[in-house]
Order: structure tokens, then C-alpha cells, then sequence
């Protein structure tokens, strides 16, 4: 570990050790595949091998009759029960098992349900599908050009292959501040499909049960009472026979987001048999068919005046959706909140243009540690500025520092819209270089070219936006963006919490638990945490991009603090005393000047089941749907250095410093661990993580030899630090944490490569920085080996 020092203080910035994993490392974990119900069936899926191809016909006799099969579901058959297709979370509809076509390889075409998951796997060999392959688009330029074949013909007004333009800023003062500027910048650049590859697949039990019609169905989902609803929607079922419960989670990372046809089969096919369906997705058929991330195509300038003031900011981006707009999207904002794009520089006019095209290939941008597209938009801004710097013959860290926000103009209102709610970026900076050492490797740096060594050295200063949000500006499918928590102390003092969020493996049995012992002084282990049973918990929408600490956790505190308040009633029936005399402190109300007469949580939650006064409700407890004035603004500044091997075109990470600030932490070392995880999946995306498909549209990543992933043995250790600017507007001053590294590290990494061969006039390589790229760039330079 590193070391982050936070002041002690209540339950507050206290590393109290994770709850959970008492039952984690005693393998006492309650995932999917741990679930089996008496007389269950097994679900197995056929997948496409083509991208684009008319379905002519499906033969299903053969598998029909192995022994062991019970049943084989076709998109035909879900048609009659108008199921062939669901809607998305971001509005569009996509094909449960395709009918007339496969739009992208791995595409669900048939489910087999066995009596055994290995009959039903085998059975899928019997299935005979004539297809007649079709034309493949695999990139977004391609799919925009007139004469590309048509994707979704299915869609009645689709004529083309456009999902969205969607528009942020002032282009007239953006034209202005550029027809006025001394020097323009531009960079082109790409920000790669990857794929979260959750460590669990995914998967769920659906049972329904034939007498009282009731669906409980075990998934894997991030956001189970969303997901509820929208199965009341495609199914038809009342919402009320509908129990959604997410188990223990094996990491999420937006890609447990969106509704997968394997749910939607399982659970019709349980309907239907009345029997409960399991389905386990293999990895492959999770690479190649859910929930992608990124695959951004940006370009932009940035107008500047000779002393490097930045004047304006014009980005034009172009999305690969795959073949359905199918993450989770707030409706209002089509490319998410990419138009945070002018991130934490204090530029006046900005305006971006963003578009996304249909192209074969599986849906893409889930919010993969990510707030809804912000890890590109800071991307690019950050790697734009590193290149201004080298044109204008500015330090990096000084460019950024000249053009942050300054402190005093907050909150700050962004050109394309944001209201910052707090920052202070300069201390951040300060810190990241202080601890790298950045002026003696400025030096070392210049020593080291002149022997022949390239060394660099990358900044990101990133700032996110998480929390989503303001119900008032965020939905998804109409669903307003709020969070909630209900809390419930039991007459001995012990409490449950229930939230509308759910863990992935974010630790949330831990921190929710300490919030209410920092509200309530009832200690974190006496207070258990519930989350992800639709039928046991309030309505929330879940747990992604950052938004459980700023919404529900600001949930939990309210809920905490209305629970205080009867407390207090209680505390002056039983201290006989007014309750304008009674002063709080940790976890008892004490009357003032007379400390001996006091009440400690306990003995009020006793008496509040069996000393209650008159006309008192009996009971503790309390609810809150808290909905948040603005989203909370996390920043930070990463420092990353490197050394590259001019024979290799290899590049070693000497140090990576990397200092957050989200507020108030509550528990520092899960804190830490999220930033870890971050920086480990920003080094993945920098060094080795990519999923390309061939020209005929085949997947080349569709297992872990293909598409790599940092293991304990690549990942370079870090350095972490911090700076504490509390949200005004949270109850207790925490911002989210858990992307903020996957959004700030990947354009540090890049930066630092790009800077060790700067002065050769290197501006650009591409993501992941294989070697064999990086040799190129050093060769094109005139500097390899
Ligand atoms: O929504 P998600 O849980 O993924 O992200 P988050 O709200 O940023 O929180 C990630 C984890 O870090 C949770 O366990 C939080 O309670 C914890 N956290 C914290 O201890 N202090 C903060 N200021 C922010 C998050």
C-alpha cells in the first residue's frame, strides 16, 4: 500500500476492514452459478459466426430429439409471444433471438434448454441454420458513406446507418475565439473498442413459478430494479410478480448494465416450461456480444493566444455503436456526457458535435469504469493539451496550470453546459509533481537524450462528472436518475440498510454501513447492508458510473439523519426533558450542562419499540429518495514516466503517481483499492487491451490469449496521494471515486510515451502502445535501433 494518510475522524476517513470479505475469502460468496434450484433446466446459446447475413432458415430437429433436450427456442417462436426483439436502455430495440438477420457475429440465433448444461451446449451442433452472408460494415466512417449497406432495415424510418447527432457549446462564439487565435492545435485520434471482462460472466437463474405466476430471476445486474422494469415492459408480466435479485456480483464495470437477450430466453423459456431456467454465459460469449466500451473516433482543435491561453475548443466525434444503440444512456444527452470534453481548463467558447453510426459488430459504449463517456472525452482534452504544449513550446505541467479553472470561479459553469460544483486543481498538480520529482526528470530527461536514452514524462489532469444526477436534467427511458436508501434499527440498536444501488465488489457492505455509524454512532459491523432484491429493497437505478456514493450515499445520510430526529423525540421522552435541550454528540443526546443524563442510540432504539409516548408511532426508521442537486465533480492529476527501448520499441513504467481528490473518503483503503483497480485497467487500455474485428467481421479478441489484460506481473506499482475538496452540496462532502483512474490514467500513459520521443516531432500513437507501434513511431523519428 501507499500510504494515504486521512485524519481519523468518527467513521469517517477510517479503513475499517471490508465486511464482505469475511464470506469472499472464506469462499462463501453466493454468485450465479452458485444457485441451483430443484428440478432446474440449463439454458445454452447458438451464436452467429457471420457479422452481417440473411437467416434463410433454422433446423431444429435434429437437437430436438438428443436425449436430454427439452427445448430449443428460436427467434420465430419468441415472435409469437412478441419477443423477438426488446427495447434498450437508450431507447433503440434489439433482436432477443434474430428472425431475419444476424447483425453482428456471437448474435444469439437459438437457445437449446437441456436437462444438463453439457446436453444443452452439445445440442447446439444439431441446430442447422442456412445463412446467406451480406456485405459487412465494421467501422463507423464506412457505415456513414451512402452507398454501405443498410443495418437495420428491421427499423421502419432507418434509411441509413445514423443512431444519433447530438450537439454541446456555442459554435458562434467557438467560430469567433478561433478566427481570433494566434495558434490552433489540432490532434485526430482514436480511442479503441475494449471490453470490461468482468472477472464473472453473465448469467441467471429465471424461475417462474407456473401456479402463482411469479418470475424470480437471479442476475447478474448492476442495476436490478431498472432491469425490472423493463422486463415488465417486454414480457407484459405485472411488475409486482417480478423479483429481481442481483447475488454477489464478480465485478461489473458497466458491462452488467444493459439487458442481455440470454435474461429475456431464460425467463420466457421458464414461463413457458414452468420450470426454473439457468443460463451461464462462457467468456467468449461475453467478449464478443456484450456491453463493448469506447471505440471513439475524435478530432478537434484547440484556438490558443501566443502565451498559451486557451481561447476555444471545437471536437467532432464519431461513435462505433455496433449494430444496436444499446448501453445505458441519460436521454437527454446522446453521446453521454462526453461534452465534459473541455474537462479542467477554464476555456470560454466550445462546441462539440458528436455522431454515432449503426456498424456490425456487438453494441458498444457501456459505461466501462466510466461516466457515461467521460474516459474519452478526458482522453482527448488531455492529450491535446500535452500536444499544444510541445507546439508552443510550453511545459506540460505549466500549460495546464496556466488554463485550470482558478478556485475562486467556482462553481463553475462550463462552456457546452457543466456546473462544477467545486475544484481546486492546482494543489492536486503540485502534489503529482512534487512526488515524481518532475523538475530533476526534466533534467534527467535532457541528460538522458544525450546519451542516447528516451525517457518521458505524462500528465493527465483530469476532471469527471459522476453522480448522475439531477433528476430534472437525468433519466434513462424516462427513468428518473435518483437514488434511495431505507433504514431500519431494531430494537437492540443493530440496524439493516437497504439500498437501491448494488456492489459489484465496490465494498458498499463497508462504507453505507460507516455513513450510518458517522450519522447514527451505531458501528459499521452492527449495521447490515442490503442491496440488489427488487422485492426487499427501495427503487433505484443501480450502481455504475460513480453514482452510489454521490446518490445513495447521500440517501443513506438523510434517511440517518430523519431517523436522528425521532431519536431526539424519543431521547426527551425518556430524559424528561425539551427536546431544544438536548445536544448530540457521536452516538447518544445528552441534556445540556447535565452530562450524566444522556441517552445512547441503543437505549433510544430500544424505547422506541417499548417506551415510545403517546401518539408515537412505534418503530426507528426511515426512508429517503434522495436526488441530487448537481452532479459531483472528482478530479486529479496523474504522473506517469517511462523509458523506451529503441532496439524493442518496448516501454518500461519507471513511476506512476497518481493524486485524487474525491472529497471526503469514507473508507481510504477501499478508496485506494478503486483508484488501483483504475490505474490497472488505464495501464491495460494504454499498453495491451483491444478488441479489432477482421474485414469480414469476425472478433479478434474473443478470449484471454487474444484480447490481453494487465496481470499482477505487468502492472507497475503506484503511488497514490491526495487533496480533499469536499462537494458543497453532498451530505457528508464525498464525490465518487470508482472510475476516476480509468478516466485520468489512460492519456497519462500515452502522454508519457509521446513525450520521450516529442522532440523528435512524435505527437501520436495509437492505443494499445504495442511495441511493434512504438518501433515504428522510434523508427519513422529516426530514433530506433
Ligand atoms: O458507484 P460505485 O460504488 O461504483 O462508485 P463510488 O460511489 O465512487 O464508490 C466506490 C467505492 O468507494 C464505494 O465503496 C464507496 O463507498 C467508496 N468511496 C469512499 O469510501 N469515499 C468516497 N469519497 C467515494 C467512494
Amino acid at each position: 500500500m501507499t500510504g494515504v494518510e486521512t485524519e481519523h475522524k468518527g467513521w469517517l476517513g477510517r479503513s475499517v476492514k471490508r465486511k464482505e470479505d469475511t464470506r469472499f475469502l472464506a469462499g462463501r460468496g453466493n454468485y450465479i452459478e452458485d444457485i441451483k434450484l430443484p428440478n432446474m433446466l440449463h439454458m445454452s446459446i447458438l451464436r452467429s459466426p457471420f457479422a452481417h447475413a440473411k437467416i434463410n432458415s433454422i433446423d431444429t430437429s435434429r437437437a430436438t430429439e438428443l436425449p436430454g433436450v427439452v427445448a430449443v427456442v428460436t427467434g420465430e417462436l419468441l415472435a409469437e409471444h412478441n419477443l423477438a426483439w426488446m427495447p434498450t436502455l437508450s431507447g433503440d430495440t434489439q433482436a432477443v433471438l434474430a428472425t431475419d438477420k444476424v447483425r453482428m457475429q456471437g448474435q444469439e440465433v437459438a437457445c437449446v434448454i437441456a436437462e444438463d448444461p453439457y446436453v444443452a451446449h452439445d445440442a447446439l451442433e444439431l441446430i442447422d441454420v442456412d445463412y446467406d452472408p451480406l456485405p459487412v460494415v465494421i467501422s463507423p466512417q464506412a457505415a456513414l458513406d451512402p452507398t454501405a449497406p443498410l443495418i437495420r432495415d428491421d427499423k421502419e424510418d432507418q434509411t441509413d446507418n445514423k443512431v444519433y447527432h447530438w450537439e454541446a457549446g456555442d459554435p458562434e462564439a467557438t467560430e469567433k475565439a478561433f478566427a481570433e487565435a494566434d495558434k490552433v492545435v489540432r490532434l485526430v485520434t482514436h480511442y479503441p473498442r475494449c471490453h470490461p471482462a468482468p472477472l464473472e460472466c453473465c448469467g441467471c437463474v429465471a424461475d417462474v413459478n407456473p401456479a402463482t405466476g411469479k418470475a424470480t430471476i437471479y442476475m447478474t445486474s448492476q442495476a436490478p430494479h431498472a432491469h425490472r422494469t423493463v422486463f415488465a415492459l417486454v414480457a407484459g408480466l405485472p411488475e409486482q410478480n417480478i423479483q429481481i435479485i442481483s447475488p454477489d456480483i464478480g465485478g461489473g464495470f458497466g458491462n452488467k448494465v444493459p439487458v442481455y437477450p440470454g435474461y429475456v430466453v431464460a425467463t420466457a423459456a421458464s414461463l413457458l416450461l414452468g420450470r426454473p431456467v439457468k443460463w451461464i454465459e462462457d467468456r467468449t460469449g461475453n467478449l464478443i456480444s456484450t456491453g463493448f466500451a469506447r471505440d471513439f473516433y475524435m478530432d478537434g482543435p484547440l484556438a490558443l493566444t501566443e502565451d498559451g491561453t486557451m481561447t476555444g475548443l471545437r471536437v467532432k466525434m464519431l461513435s462505433d455503436q455496433g449494430y444496436a444503440y444499446a448501453d445505458a444512456q441519460p436521454s437527454k444527452f446522446k453521446a453521454g456526457l462526453f461534452h465534459i470534453v473541455t474537462g479542467s481548463y477554464d476555456i470560454p467558447a466550445a462546441h462539440v458535435v458528436t455522431e454515432g453510426a449503426y456498424t456490425n459488430k456487438a453494441p458498444g459504449g457501456v459505461a466501462f469504469r466510466c461516466s457515461f463517456r467521460v474516459t474519452e472525452a478526458s482522453f482527448f482534452i488531455e492529450r491535446l493539451v500535452q500536444t499544444a504544449s510541445y507546439e508552443l513550446g510550453i511545459d506540460p505541467a505549466e500549460l495546464r496550470r496556466k488554463n485550470f479553472v482558478p478556485p475562486e470561479k467556482f462553481p463553475y459553469t462550463s462552456a457546452t453546459g457543466f456546473e462544477y460544483d467545486s475544484g481546486n486543481y492546482e494543489p492536486a498538480l503540485d502534489q503529482a509533481l512534487e512526488r515524481v520529482g518532475y523538475k530533476e526528470l526534466r533534467e534527467e530527461q535532457k541528460r538522458a537524450r544525450e546519451e542516447g536514452r528516451l525517457l518521458g514524462i505524462g500528465l493527465a489532469s483530469f476532471t469527471e462528472v459522476v453522480g448522475a444526477g439531477p433528476s430534472r436534467q437525468y433519466d434513462i427511458l424516462g427513468i428518473k436518475m435518483f437514488d434511495s436508501a431505507e433504514l431500519r434499527v431494531h430494537p437492540t440498536g443493530k440496524a439493516i440498510l437497504k439500498l437501491g444501488v448494488k456492489s459489484q465488489g465496490q465494498g458498499h457492505e463497508t462504507t453505507f454501513a460507516q455513513i450510518v455509524a458517522h450519522e447514527l454512532g451505531i458501528p459499521p459491523e452492527d449495521v447490515t447492508v442490503q442491496e440488489g432484491d427488487t422485492d426487499n429493497t427501495p427503487y433505484g437505478l443501480g450502481t455504475y458510473a460513480s453514482r452510489s456514493t454521490p446518490v445513495a450515499g447521500a440517501a443513506t445520510s438523510v434517511a440517518a439523519q430523519k431517523v436522528r430526529e425521532k431519536a431526539k423525540k424519543l431521547a426527551a421522552h425518556l430524559l424528561e426533558a425539551a427536546e431544544d435541550d438536548l445536544e448530540w454528540s457521536d452516538d447518544k443526546f445528552t441534556v445540556k450542562g447535565a452530562p450524566d443524563r444522556a441517552k445512547t442510540i441503543q437505549e433510544i432504539a430500544f424505547a422506541a419499540y417499548t417506551d415510545h409516548p403517546e401518539g408515537m408511532e412505534a418503530g426507528l426508521e426511515a426512508t429517503n429518495y434522495y436526488d441530487p442537486p448537481n452532479m459531483t465533480y472528482p478530479f486529479g492529476t496523474y504522473a506517469v514516466v517511462v523509458e523506451i527501448d529503441r532496439g524493442t520499441g518496448q516501454w518500461d513504467v519507471k513511476k506512476v503517481v497518481a493524486v485524487d481528490d474525491c472529497g471526503t473518503r469514507i473508507n481510504p483503503m477501499i478508496v485506494e483499492g478503486q483508484i488501483m483497480g483504475g490505474l490497472t485497467e488505464g495501464f491495460g487500455m494504454a499498453a495491451m487491451e483491444l478488441i479489432t474485428f477482421d474485414e469480414e467481421g469476425n472478433c479478434i479478441g474473443s478470449n484471454f490469449v487474444d484480447y490481453l489484460l494487465p496481470t499482477a506481473w505487468e502492472t507497475p506499482p503506484f503511488e497514490l496521494g491526495e487533496t480533499v475538496t469536499p462537494s458543497p452540496h453532498h451530505p457528508i462532502g464525498a464525490k465518487g471515486v470508482g472510475e476516476s483512474a480509468t478516466v485520468g490514467s489512460p492519456a497519462a500513459f500515452v502522454n508519457a510515451v509521446v513525450d520521450a520521443l516529442a522532440h523528435a516531432g512524435v505527437r501520436e500513437i495509437d492505443m494499445p502502445m504495442t511495441p511493434d507501434k512504438v518501433w515504428e513511431a522510434l523508427n519513422e523519428a529516426g530514433l530506433a535501433q
